[in-house]
Order: C-alpha cells, then sequence, then structure tokens
C-alpha cells in the first residue's frame, strides 16, 4: 500500500506532512514518487493566497480520474485551506470523491479517519483539537536539516492574513518538550535545527512559567555538539534585544533573521495592523546588524494591499534599497474573505502587476550587489544535498542563510565544508570546497 502526500504552502505544511507521513506509515503505508501508483492521496493545503487555492482544486479535480483506475484509492484533504470556513461543505458538495477532509488542529485523527475511509465511509472533521506533538510518529525527509515547532497559531491579526482564523490562537509547546526533541535529533546526527512558529518572538507568552524565546535560544544555544539553529518567522514588533544578544553569544545559532516587513510605508503598515513604523522596523535594523555584523536578514513584501498608493510603493521601494535584505519573498496582495482588508477599497490588478515588476527588479540589483561581495570570499557551509535543477550539483547554506551551488562527494551530506564563492549571478552563488570537516 502507497502514499503520496501533495505539500503546498509554508515550512510549517512542510513539517506537518512530515508528520503525516509519521501516521501513514504507522498504519502500513509506503511513500512512492508517483501519485498514479498511490493507494492514498493527502492534499496539505494553503490558502494564505488565491493562487494556491486554485491550483490545489486544479489538482483535487484530478483525482476522480484516478479513482477510475483504482476505485479503493483514498484522497484526503487537510491543512489549512479545509480549515476555512465554508470550505469543507464545498469539498462535499463539489468533490463527493473525496473521502476525508480534516482541519489543521486534529491530524492525530487521521489514523481514524482512514480506517473509516477503508470501509467506504466519509470522514469529514474540521474541529480544533489540541493535539501534541509527542502523539504521533514523524517521518522526516529533509536531514541534515530537522523542522521543530516551537508554538502554532497567531494572535496577531494582521488586517490581510487567513492564519490566525486557519491556524487558531497562539499555543506554545512547553520548553521541556521541545528540548526533548532537540536533543534526540541531535543524538540521531541531525546537523541543523529549524524551530517553527508563525511568531517565534511570542514563544512562551501564553506559558505560566515565563519562559521566553531568549530563553530558548540560550537552552539550545548551550548545548554541546557542532550543529546550527535557524529559526523563523520573527514579527519586528516581537523582537527583542535579549533574543539578538541571545544570537550573538552563541556560535552554534545561525546570524540569520527572516523579519517580514510588508511594506515600506507606515500608513499602509497602520492599516495592516502590523504594529511598528517604518522607521520602527529600520532602526531594529541597524540595532540587529550593531550586534551582528554578518547577518543574513531576509523580508517578505507586499504589494497593492489595498489603499496603497503610489507614494506609498516608493516608500517600501525605498525601504528595500536601505534595508540591504539578503532576499525578499514579494507577493501581490490577495483578497481573503473573513479578513478585514476582504472589504477595504481594492487596488487595480494592472497596478499590483507593475509594482511586482518593479519591486522585484529592485531586490534582485540589492541582492547582486551582495552576491558580488562575496565572490572570492571563504564560508562554511553545511552540504544539504543535491541541487537537483543542475547536474553532479550539491548545494548548502552559508550561516547568513545563502544557499551555493557546489562540486562534491555525496557522503559530504550533513558535514561542515568551507566553500570559496567562485561567482555569482544575482541570486545564485558558486563555489569550490576549500576544506572539508574531518
Ligand atoms: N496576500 C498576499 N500575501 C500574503 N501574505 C499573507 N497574507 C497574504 C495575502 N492575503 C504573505 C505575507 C506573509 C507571507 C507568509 O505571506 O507577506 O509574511
Ligand atoms: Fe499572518 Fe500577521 Fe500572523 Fe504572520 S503575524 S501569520 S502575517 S496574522
Amino acid at each position: 500500500m502507497n502514499y503520496f502526500i501533495h505539500t503546498y504552502g509554508c515550512q510549517m505544511n512542510i513539517h506537518d506532512s512530515e508528520k503525516i507521513a509519521g501516521i501513514l506509515e504507522k498504519a502500513g503505508y509506503v511513500a512512492c514518487d508517483e501519485v498514479e501508483n498511490a493507494d492514498i492521496v493527502v492534499f496539505n493545503t494553503c490558502c494564505i493566497r488565491e493562487t494556491a487555492e486554485q491550483k490545489i482544486y486544479g489538482h483535487l479535480g484530478a483525482i476522480k480520474k484516478l479513482k477510475r483506475t483504482n476505485p479503493d484509492l483514498i484522497a484526503v484533504v487537510c491543512g489549512c485551506m479545509s480549515q476555512q470556513e465554508g470550505v469543507a461543505e464545498k469539498i462535499k458538495e463539489s468533490y463527493p470523491f473525496v473521502d476525508v477532509v480534516l482541519g489543521t488542529g486534529n491530524l492525530n485523527l487521521l489514523q481514524q479517519a482512514i480506517e473509516t475511509a477503508r470501509n467506504k465511509k466519509k470522514y469529514v472533521n474540521v474541529d480544533f483539537l489540541h493535539y501534541r506533538e509527542e502523539d504521533f510518529p514523524q517521518s522526516r525527509t529533509s536531514y541534515p536539516n530537522a523542522w521543530v515547532n516551537i508554538n502554532y497559531g497567531c494572535n496577531n491579526f494582521c488586517t490581510y492574513c487567513i492564519v490566525p482564523y486557519v491556524r487558531g490562537r497562539e499555543r506554545s509547546r512547553p520548553l521541556a518538550d521541545i528540548m526533548s526533541e532537540v536533543e534526540q535529533l541531535l543524538a540521531k546526527g541531525y546537523k541543523e535545527i529549524t524551530l517553527l512558529g508563525q511568531n517565534v518572538n511570542s514563544y512562551g507568552h501564553d506559558l505560566a512559567d515565563g519562559t521566553d524565546f531568549a530563553q530558548l535560544l540560550h537552552s539550545i544555544g548551550k548545548l554541546s555538539g557542532k550543529f546550527r539553529l535557524r529559526f523563523m518567522t520573527s514579527h519586528p514588533k516581537d523582537l527583542s534585544q535579549d533574543v539578538i544578544d541571545a544570537i550573538a553569544a552563541y556560535p552554534n545559532i545561525c546570524d540569520n533573521i527572516h523579519l517580514p516587513v510588508q511594506s515600506g510605508s507606515t500608513e499602509i503598515l497602520r492599516r495592516m495592523n502590523r504594529r511598528y513604523t517604518r522607521d520602527d522596523y529600520l532602526s531594529l535594523l541597524e540595532r540587529i546588524r550593531k550586534s551582528l555584523p554578518d547577518v543574513g536578514i531576509t523580508t517578505d513584501i507586499m504589494v497593492g494591499f489595498p489603499g496603497e498608493t503610489e507614494q506609498d510603493f516608493e516608500d517600501t521601494l525605498d525601504l528595500v534599497r536601505r534595508a540591504k535584505f539578503s532576499s525578499a519573498f514579494c507577493f501581490v496582495y490577495s483578497r481573503r474573505k473573513g479578513t478585514p482588508a476582504y472589504s477595504m477599497e481594492q487596488v487595480p490588478y494592472a497596478v499590483k502587476k507593475d509594482r511586482i515588476t518593479r519591486l522585484l527588479a529592485c531586490q534582485n540589483e540589492v541582492t547582486k550587489q551582495i552576491s558580488a561581495q562575496m565572490v572570492g570570499q571563504k564560508y562554511e557551509i553545511l552540504v544539504e544535498g543535491a541541487n537537483n535543477r543542475y547536474q553532479n550539483t550539491m548545494c548548502g547554506r552559508t550561516e547568513s542563510g545563502r544557499l551555493v551551488n557546489f562540486k562534491c562527494d555525496e557522503d559530504l551530506i550533513g558535514r561542515f565544508v568551507t566553500v570559496e564563492i567562485e561567482r555569482a549571478s544575482s541570486a545564485t552563488l558558486w563555489g569550490r570546497v576549500s576544506t572539508e570537516e574531518r
């Protein structure tokens, strides 16, 4: 019996798919590479933008055909999209060949849902149950990196964002649970741990014992052995000096921060409910760089938020030129039902399209400059694996988070090497291994 998982969206979903894989493997299924060979297909969905949803509905349609050749095929839809209001009903009506619908807060029911589906009955449940990570196995696929959830959900309610509605309120895992997971992973040989949360900086706010994110960083930073610690995502309003100091204090904690700015206009930030101004953000960058001179800062930026004027957009371009992000994920604002921005006055599509092109060109120029400065320098890289976009090419990251391509033996995966950067084409860096870890 084979399983195939379609994963859409962010790292949180990629990691949730590792939990789904764990449950399926425990139920006797084996991973397969082609959806056509699967006995169970899982759609772990995303609904952050309309484009994600459209793509998923398109892929869902294909299941109908697969079921003609394999009538026993089980189709499962779970994740953010199914947690949205009205979607479970929509799937029931328009995609009747879907057997199981689960939400983001009840993955623990998957095993039971599969058994129901095997008996040719539907299983639809999007109740939010606060399951514990420890209650089910995980099947990790990202060696030498391991994802570790530290908090779930979000309390920020940025006015464009659907996440707080589909992932629920912020819940932090107890420090002891996280530490035990991290220690086990390191003992198994994982070399990089990435802590995951919608807003890692508010970790612990809901715990009674006063634990906070800085303390978590100290606890992990103190662990012995050579490994790297990364974390995402940081909300600029909550990134404290204590956290910056903790990053600076431990060589194992990477000088790499994903710090979504969203817009460079204070007025747009106010209407997005981001709770910082353009100047707050720029001074935060200054503070970070003072403590961590080699830090790599990445960001998310949106264009075409309701009411964004040409001047607001120019402010974003100006911020991008000043901020020197090593890379930026740039998005066109997408109207999400149920969010406050849905009913605000929208920016025409042609304007959004023009702005995203200009924004991408602007950041590209910045990345190009940063990359050019890296040529000729040596960096410590953790070899992650093959870069399948190129033949016989391996890749890995610098501490600051830049991906570098190089040639080396496959048995160096999971090892630290020194790579000299030989050439750069904007975002892509190419190098040569100069020293291998013994
Ligand atoms: N439209 C476009 N982009 C969005 N994001 C979140 N909500 C939306 C939306 N409605 C972007 C933000 C966030 C990233 C994960 O996705 O930039 O940081
Ligand atoms: Fe969405 Fe804002 Fe929460 Fe991030 S902080 S998940 S953008 S509501």
